[in-house]
């Protein structure tokens, strides 16, 4: 079966209790818990993680090749700041679907830059948790055609 990796950065193991008015009051094992739903109607396989650090995030990269066929990353503010981890992407050639909570591009110019949209396949900003589903839905119909 066709797995995706599902993969979180800084701070997003506090959905639920961070900033709720921004990111809402879902945990991300509510995330986890709706994106096995998902995958399940999409006959797709997941694997779910996150990680504070970046070069743990790098690492999770890395070892997706030959496993996951595509990874959906919500990099947190890594998203804004970090070159390796575009690198990685850029690196290992898989497919990524670009996730945040929130609108970046209606927040602090400093989220309207990605370092994760140029090597992504696209960018899904703005609908909470629904976003991740989103993902797994473009993914599904990508990986298809
Ligand atoms: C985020 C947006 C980022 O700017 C922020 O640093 C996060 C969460 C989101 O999901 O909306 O940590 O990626």
């Amino acid at each position: 079966m066709t797995s995706i990796l599902i993969l979180n950065g800084p701070n997003l193991n506090l959905l639920g209790t961070r900033q709720p008015d921004v990111y809402g009051k879902t945990t991300l094992a509510d995330v986890e818990a709706l994106c096995r739903e998902k995958a399940k109607t999409l006959g797709l396989d997941v694997a779910f993680e996150q990680s504070n650090h970046e070069g743990a995030l790098i690492d999770l990269i890395h070892a997706a090749k030959g496993k996951h066929a595509a990874i959906v990353l919500n990099a947190g503010a890594y998203t804004h700041t970090s070159i390796a981890l575009m690198d990685a992407i850029a690196s290992v050639e898989l497919t990524v679907v670009e996730v945040h909570l929130s609108n970046i591009h209606a927040r602090e110019e400093f989220r309207h830059r990605s370092y994760i949209a140029p090597v992504a396949l696209g960018q899904i900003c703005g609908f909470g948790a629904q976003g991740y589903l989103m993902a797994l839905d473009a993914l599904k119909a990508h990986l298809k055609a």
